[in-house]
């Protein structure tokens, strides 16, 4: 089932504290968003790559783009969610599309399949993955109560749609200035049911320093996979 798929990369990547865009960083010799790209720029399921930029690094990705054959460029907005908007007018009105973070590169192919085929079905699926840590709410640094775990999945992307209803829920959300964390939170509001993709604990988002370490040993164990 084919798919495209809108990468936001229109960052400043504050929490990782380089003074740049984060996804320009190397990974292994390599910047990050390339580790990203390539997984989709494989996939010959996935027909479109919609690359949402900052213009601060558009002459970087025009390079990027002109290597690879299924990018499209679009510039982000302020907020992550401007972004993917932005991204949604880059697309083809139909079928399925996913959005994925260009910070997560070590996505699985496997993993992207059966987001595509539980969208088509369904609507609306998202990647996640169970709570593994004991999670407490907490209030002026005490415990108010340990909340029960068994039902607490923490999500990831790729988050994947039917188009028209991603960017009904996209339009519905900017008219009633509700900023969402996820996709999947704008789809929520309209009340259409969201399944889950249970994914990988190591298709982690490098979002501080000390994630580019755990990045190296991610890598170096899918190499030995290989
Ligand atoms: N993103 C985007 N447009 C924005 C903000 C974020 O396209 N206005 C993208 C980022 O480039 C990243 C993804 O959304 O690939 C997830 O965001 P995050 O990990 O928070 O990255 P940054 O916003 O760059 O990092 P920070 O929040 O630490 O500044
Ligand atoms: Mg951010």
């Amino acid at each position: 089932m084919n798919y495209q798929v809108i990468i936001p990369a229109a960052g400043s990547g504050k929490r990782m504290g380089a003074g740049y865009n984060k996804l320009l960083m190397n990974l292994a010799g390599r910047p990050i968003i390339l580790h990203t790209l390539d997984v989709f720029e494989k996939d010959p399921n996935c027909s479109r790559i919609i690359l949402v930029i900052h213009s601060n690094d558009e002459s970087f990705f025009t390079e990027i783009g002109s290597r690879y054959t299924k990018i499209h460029l679009v510039f982000g907005g302020s907020e992550r969610q401007y972004s993917v908007y932005n991204g949604l007018t880059a697309a083809k009105e139909e079928g399925i599309i996913l959005v994925h973070d260009g910070a997560r590169p070590f996505i699985r192919p496997e993993t992207i399949a059966r987001l595509v085929a539980a969208a088509e079905e369904n609507g609306a699926a998202i990647a996640a993955v169970p709570v593994k840590d004991t999670i407490k709410k907490v209030k002026n640094f005490e415990v108010v109560e340990t909340v029960d775990r068994s039902s607490l999945w923490q999500v990831q992307t790729p988050q994947a749609f039917h188009f028209s209803l991603l960017k009904n829920a996209h339009e519905r959300a900017q008219k009633e200035k509700y900023l969402g964390t996820d996709e999947a939170s704008l789809v929520e509001k309209t009340r259409h049911s969201v399944k889950v993709v249970e994914a990988d604990y190591d298709n982690i988002k490098l979002t501080t320093p000390e994630d580019l370490y755990f990045a190296e040993a991610i890598l170096k164990k899918r190499q030995q996979e290989n």
